[in-house]
């Protein structure tokens, strides 16, 4: 087998170049490669060596797939110990991402360059580890302790300005990097420059108190989670012991991380994401339609944020309404909406203004005649949809695909409102729609494999992770939410209070308790729809007397100041004893004798309620595996990653 590391000689300077499609992964065969390299390098008549990368990107870092499995020689550390110890200077030549194992192999190389649009990232902490290969010794020996505790408890990536900026590489190389790389590598062995090796350097002086601060701020954003303050206590040692005990305590606490649940949730959860993007039978060459402009139609809470979904990722966007006040609504939420992108930093004025330019309202359907794709999200009425439907029909182009983003209707029946039942998809985004990633794709009995493809694609483009759905009432994630629900009711009435669930699940990990997330969606909207239901329909007392007598007593949730709790002007919730009297009043009525429930009562039954609905849904097809339902839960209704999803928990709990 050919090696994926080639070492070439050009002139004086030894150039090992990695290929190994498609990240360049740091697997078996890429350390084999780099040691050889380095062992070659270090015996010929190169006076200065370069690593560079071939295909889309420098090392993404450690190989994935070999974790959890047992070590194979040599060992990544290894690797970086034998670059660092070379004794002519070792150039690292970064484009695409440097992440974690990739980038600790630049950190150990002497000198670092970067194109413009590189990145650099020490992103273990979104698989539960931290660094294992030095990382947390040597970066806060080149950029402070600052800035090394901020991108390895964040884990997220920054460009090569940023990097260069605090000290994590050295130049940046405008034009071929290559040519640049060998450029500078001729310059540094003509000037006699020497190996410059990090772990020989002084940690710039720091707060001692920076620590103690992260770790408290750590325990409230990464509640529950162990490895951002094994990073804290690792970065410390960078800063208080010599290197070689600094890396032995980092080297104990990535293998303790490594045989811990959490990275293997996490892990799971890596590979569940990017399997959720493939389909079954639906082969990888699938031909797909173009999507250059979209349609939207109604402006609300969701339309909005569709649209903006859409044009941030400069795709035009005809948003069409039903009169000029609403649409004039409409586009005023999507301004006020940019406005506090800006404001929170998360977009320059520049390109807010760029993205709302392309969006255009209108009040004629005939204005969608030329679209590629039309997203309908007017009021959740079937009747309503099938006749949006049938004029899009009418109006729209042929191949144009016809999306709804429905939360429980029917897709096959708003399907066959249309001569072109193929076109038609669900395309279910959740609120905030320009915020939340999660996009649930749904598979009508007819909608056309390149349809399919199409959306999967589309969904990439405009940064939503897309997870295919069969037909069924709420899908995947909301038909999951009423066992939840239910058993949330069931617990209230056996002796629970509000804040007893919430606290017990949010402690557990959730974003937030389902009680506090029925007060946000507001108790009146469920009590509308049952008063249209009879009582056959409305089904068990017991899973809707409280929020009904809730609503009665002028409770309807966050919006009206009060609901399972009671809110302060910031929305901060506070216990209500009139809340615990109408509870105990339910439950006498419908006969429950209330108990002591303990927090682990509740979230067994809780999350026992996902997963039981859950097997369900695999077992119907409507999800393709159980991965996917696990990619909908944690990117759609704030459960934690780092518990893999219900589905991975459940089976691991023996749930
Ligand atoms: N190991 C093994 N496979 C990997 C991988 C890795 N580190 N990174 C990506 N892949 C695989 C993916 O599973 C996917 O495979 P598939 O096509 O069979 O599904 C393929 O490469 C392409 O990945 P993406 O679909 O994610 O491609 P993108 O272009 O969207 O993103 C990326 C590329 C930014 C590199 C992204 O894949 C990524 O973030 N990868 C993970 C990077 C990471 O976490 N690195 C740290 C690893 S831990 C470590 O290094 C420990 C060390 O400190 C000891
Ligand atoms: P909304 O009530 O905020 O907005 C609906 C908009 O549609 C209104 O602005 C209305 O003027 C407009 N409209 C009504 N009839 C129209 C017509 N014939 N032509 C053009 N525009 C028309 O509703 P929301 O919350 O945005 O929901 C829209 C859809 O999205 C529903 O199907 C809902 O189930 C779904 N959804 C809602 C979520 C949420 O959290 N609100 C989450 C995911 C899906």
């Amino acid at each position: 087998m050919t090696s994926p590391v080639n070492y070439t000689l050009t002139e004086n300077i030894g150039v090992v170049t990695i290929d190994s499609p498609p990240v360049n992964a740091l697997s078996r065969a890429v350390r084999q490669g780099l040691m050889e390299a380095m062992d070659t390098a270090a015996a010929d008549a190169s006076e200065a060596v370069l690593i560079i990368c071939n295909g889309r990107t420098f090392i993404a870092g450690a190989d994935i797939t070999e974790f959890g499995k047992p070590l194979m020689d040599p060992w990544l550390p290894e690797v970086v110990d034998r670059i660092e110890a070379m004794n002519k200077p070792v150039i690292a030549a970064i484009h695409g991402t440097a992440l974690g194992g990739g980038f600790e192999i630049a950190l150990a190389a002497h000198y670092r360059c970067a194109v413009p649009t590189g990145k650099i990232g020490l992103p273990e902490v979104k698989l539960g580890l931290l660094p294992g290969a030095g990382g947390t010794q040597r970066t806060p020996r080149l950029a402070g302790v600052d800035a090394a505790l901020q991108l390895m408890t964040s884990g997220v990536p920054i460009d090569a300005a940023q990097a260069m900026e605090v000290g994590l590489i050295d130049r940046i190389v405008e034009g071929d990097l290559r040519e640049g790389a060998i450029k500078w590598a001729k310059d540094l062995a003509a000037t006699g420059a020497a190996p410059r090796r990090t772990s020989e350097q002084e940690i710039p002086p720091c707060n001692a108190a920076v620590f103690s601060e992260y770790r408290a701020t750590l325990a409230q954003r990464a509640r529950g989670q162990v490895a951002p303050q094994a990073i804290v206590d690792c970065v410390e040692a960078a800063a208080t012991l010599p290197f070689a005990d600094g890396l032995e305590l980092e080297r104990s606490k990535f293998t303790e991380l490594m045989d811990g649940e959490q990275s293997a949730a996490l892990r799971h959860f890596f590979f569940a994401e990017r399997e959720a993007a493939k389909i079954e039978g639906l082969p990888k060459d699938t031909p797909t339609r173009r999507v250059e402009s979209v349609g939207v139609i109604g402006g609300g809470t969701m339309g909005g944020g569709i649209a903006m979904s859409f044009a941030n990722a400069r795709i035009p966007v005809t948003l069409v309404e039903i009169s000029d006040a609403a649409l004039e609504r409409g586009l005023s939420i999507i301004d006020r909406n940019y406005a506090g992108s800006v404001k929170r930093g998360k977009l320059t004025e520049e390109d807010a203004a760029a993205c709302r330019a392309l969006v255009k309202g209108s009040t004629d359907y005939a204005s969608l005649a030329e679209v590629d794709l039309v997203v309908e999200a007017v009021f959740e009425d079937p009747k309503l949809k099938k006749e949006i439907f049938a004029k899009l029909d009418g109006v729209c182009k042929q191949g144009a695909i016809l999306a709804t983003n429905t939360s429980y209707q029917d897709v096959n029946a708003i399907a066959a409102a249309t001569q072109r039942p193929e076109d038609v998809v669900g395309l279910h985004f959740f609120s905030p729609a320009h915020i939340m990633k999660l996009l649930e794709v749904v598979r009508g009995n007819k909608t056309a494999d390149d349809v399919l493809a199409t959306c999967m694609q589309l969904a990439k483009r405009i940064r939503k992770v897309p997870v295919v759905s069969g037909v069924c009432y709420g899908f995947i994630g909301n038909r999951m939410l009423q066992p939840y629900a239910q058993q949330s009711q069931l617990l209230l009435l056996e002796g629970a209070t509000p804040e007893q669930i919430d606290t017990a699940m949010e402690d557990w990990g959730m974003a937030m308790g389902p009680l506090r997330v029925f007060d946000l969606a507001g108790l009146d909207v469920g009590y509308k729809a049952r008063q249209a239901l009879s009582d056959a329909e409305k089904g068990e007392p017991a899973t809707y007397l409280v929020p009904d007598m809730l609503v009665e007593a002028d409770r309807h949730g966050q919006k009206s100041g009060s609901g399972y709790y009671t809110y302060d002007e910031q929305h901060r919730p506070t216990p209500c004893p009139e809340v615990h009297e109408i509870i105990r009043r339910a439950a006498a009525k419908l006969g429950f004798e209330r108990r002591e429930i303990s927090d682990e009562e509740i979230v067994n039954r809780l999350i026992g309620a996902l997963v039981n609905e859950g097997r369900k849904i695999i077992e119907e097809g409507i999800a393709q595996r159980s991965g996917d339902i696990d990619v909908v839960y944690v990117y759609g209704y704030g459960f934690p990653a780092w518990r893999g999803g219900p589905m991975f928990y459940g089976d691991a709990a023996a749930l």
